[in-house]
């Protein structure tokens, strides 16, 4: 197929070129170039999706699939008035921050209420609106496409560095300070499984709305499955929210954060998405410790980045932890 990704030249985009590419299709990516590279294998359009014309290189040629990982709604409506016509697939990569409720476990994707879109002035989306654009752009793009709304993704050239956190820091071994209780849900999706069912999904035809995020797993089950997979000999110190809270651990992403830990009951909904059509559709996942494998091999090899405590902020907070056992110990 002559299949056109629209980015291309970062992560998951560059994963979807590079898979098209090996599964024998002839892959364009169309970007500005500034992000990196685009996969072996695939040509290279240089696009400028902000400019009223800016898709004018494309002009004249014809694609059956479209894959468009943007997260600016100027965007996905210029790439729809100019690409989007009866007959080519088309793919948008949401997330899942559309959902309106992060509370409710067990949410699927064709009946869970959605924010509010932003309006139809909005070009460009910030952190702030993020989940609020990529409403937008779903309803630019249609209800004849395939939408997938994508979990956090994790895996090699991850430029976020959040899921790296933690092949990096079982990989040092000894005491781990994990956040929350091991029976606690943590949901993601290796960028090369994701790739696979996009490229998967134009190839079929699928159409329809799918969250692309893997199995659900206890925070339990997915630390000690990376640490046996990197040979890494850990302790795991599980330390509740309130503790966390006070002494500065912050959720999800960032400097002081512990990666992929989001509070409890407030993200119940998150990380415990039904993902069961998606399944039924294609959608495959690798094992956790193979992406920290996979991850850490990345990271070394590139320098690549790493976000969350750093070690002594982690030995710190253990250091408190236990002092307050210490006290509570006493007569
Ligand atoms: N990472 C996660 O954990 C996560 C979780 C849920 C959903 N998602 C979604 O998954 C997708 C990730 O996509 P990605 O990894 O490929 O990264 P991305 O940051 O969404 O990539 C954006 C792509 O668009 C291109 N681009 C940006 N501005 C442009 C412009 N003005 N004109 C032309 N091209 C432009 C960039 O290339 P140039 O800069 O070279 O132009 C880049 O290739 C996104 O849709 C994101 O919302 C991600």
């Amino acid at each position: 197929m002559r299949i056109l990704v629209l980015g291309g030249s970062q992560f998951l985009g560059r994963a979807i070129a590079s898979h098209a590419c090996a599964g024998g299709h002839d892959v364009t990516c169309a970007a500005r170039g500034l992000a990196g590279p685009i996969a072996a294998g695939a040509r290279f359009v240089r696009i400028d999706r902000d400019l009223a014309d800016g898709l004018a290189p494309l002009a004249g040629e014809t694609f059956e699939a479209v894959v468009d990982v943007s997260r600016h709604p100027g965007q996905v409506r210029r790439a729809v008035a100019a690409l989007k016509r009866p007959g080519v697939h088309w793919t948008f990569v949401s997330t899942i921050s559309v959902y309106a409720d992060n509370r409710i476990p067990g949410q699927r994707a064709d009946t869970a209420p959605l924010r509010e879109p932003v309006t139809a002035d909005i070009e460009h989306s910030t952190e702030a609106i993020y989940g609020a654009a990529k409403v937008a752009c779903e309803q630019a793009v249609g209800d004849d496409a395939f939408i997938c709304r994508a979990g956090l993704i994790a895996g090699p050239e991850d430029p976020t560095g959040r899921f790296a956190y933690w092949p990096a820091r079982l990989a040092r071994g000894g005491e781990v300070l994990a956040p929350g209780s091991p029976e606690d849900a943590v949901q993601f999706i290796d960028v090369r499984d994701l790739a696979q069912w996009i490229v998967h999904a134009a190839e079929t035809g699928l159409t329809g709305i799918y969250d692309g995020i893997g199995p659900i797993r206890t925070r339990g089950e997915f630390l000690s499955e990376c640490a046996s997979a990197l040979n890494a000999s850990c302790t795991f110190t599980w330390v509740d929210r309130a503790f966390l809270e006070a002494h500065d651990v912050r959720r999800w992403a960032g400097p002081r954060s512990l990666p992929l830990w989001l509070p409890l009951p407030d993200y119940a909904g998150f990380l415990t998405r039904d993902t069961s059509p998606a399944r039924a559709a294609g959608l495959t996942s690798r094992p956790p410790g193979d992406t920290a494998r996979d991850t850490l091999l990345w990271l070394r090899a590139n320098n690549g980045p790493v976000i969350g405590l750093t070690s002594d902020e982690e030995k710190d907070v253990l250091a408190a932890w236990h002092a307050r056992d210490a006290e509570n110990m006493r007569p």
